[in-house]
């Protein structure tokens, strides 16, 4: 089926949509963007997701689109056409396409921002059968910009990390900085030992996970100590369980790290716990 998308207040199919080649986000990769999952056709955290949006606008003096205001709408809307019972959208706001290549912010009054949007179809994405059986993750150096606390779509270096986890024979990459490891390549980053929860504190090192903040909540809630600072490698080998979050893997188990299985190498009770309790209560207050 082809998409329908949005791109500057329109809705077009996906084939007939465009964006300039002096667009900055594809120059420069000038733009942020969200991802906001979709369960039973409703979008999950969605105003977490756009908050961070006008965070990340602000920091980088990028200004507000005019359909700000219209994105829950705009959002739905794309659900509704592209009947997407389970899935993500994807949304990238640029600082819009000037005339020429420059290095130098174009004048946001003749240049208006990019706005795009697409849904992704991913049936049963609450179900995956990974959740099962765990992610292994190798860790690889952190060489990312000092930022990371903007979501920004220069996506290289997570890229190339998922590629060298997928040479190693794993799924994923931790990124380690100064011997720490600071989140995933498009993830969080937590392990657990005993009741305790222990994960990177928030600072420009990383995201501001919009699902890292509803499941410390969680965990909180279920009576789970949460202790947010530096941790190795070593440590998160040697724990009793590790996993990540993001919008689109929820909470996912982590059962080897470089090779070395974390607990007894199968998902833990806990982090299947969170993840259930996540998927509860963001079902519940989906919108
Ligand atoms: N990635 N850290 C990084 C570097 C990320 O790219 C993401 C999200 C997260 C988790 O944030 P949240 O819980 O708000 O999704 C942490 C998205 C899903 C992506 O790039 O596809």
């Amino acid at each position: 089926m082809t998409r329908t998308v949005y791109v500057n207040g329109e809705y077009l199919p996906e084939n007939e949509a465009k964006v300039s080649i002096f667009d900055r986000a594809f120059l420069m990769a000038d733009g942020v963007y969200e991802v906001t999952s979709v369960l039973d056709g409703k979008l999950i955290d969605f105003d977490g997701h756009s908050k961070r949006l006008e965070r990340s606008l602000n920091e980088l003096d990028m200004p507000k689109p005019e359909a700000f205001d219209e994105l829950l709408d705009i959002h739905r809307e794309l659900v509704k056409i592209n009947e997407i019972q389970d899935g993500m959208v994807y949304l990238q706001v640029t600082r819009g396409a000037p005339d020429d290549r420059d290095f130098v912010f174009p004048d946001p009054e003749t240049c208006k921002p990019t706005v795009v949007l697409f849904t992704q179809n991913k049936p049963g994405l609450a179900d995956s059968p990974v959740a099962k059986t765990g992610i292994k993750v190798i860790s690889i150096e952190d060489v990312r910009w000092g930022r990371r606390d903007i979501k920004t779509v220069q996506l290289l270096y997570p890229s190339m990390g998922k590629m060298m986890a997928k040479k190693a024979g794993a799924d994923d990459a931790w990124l380690v900085e100064d011997g720490f490891v600071t989140e995933g390549t498009s993830n969080n980053a937590y392990y657990i030992k005993g009741n305790k929860i222990v994960t990177r504190a928030l600072s420009k090192d990383i995201l501001h996970g919009i699902t890292r903040a509803a499941v410390l909540r969680f965990a909180r809630e279920a009576q789970m100590e949460v202790e947010e600072r530096n941790f190795t490698i070593e440590e998160a080998q040697d724990a009793d369980e590790a996993f990540i979050t993001s919008a689109s893997t929820f909470v996912m188990p982590v059962v080897e790290i470089d090779g070395k299985p974390v607990g007894d190498g199968t998902p833990g009770t806990r982090a299947a716990r969170l993840r259930e309790i996540y998927l509860d209560e963001s079902r519940k207050a989906a919108i």
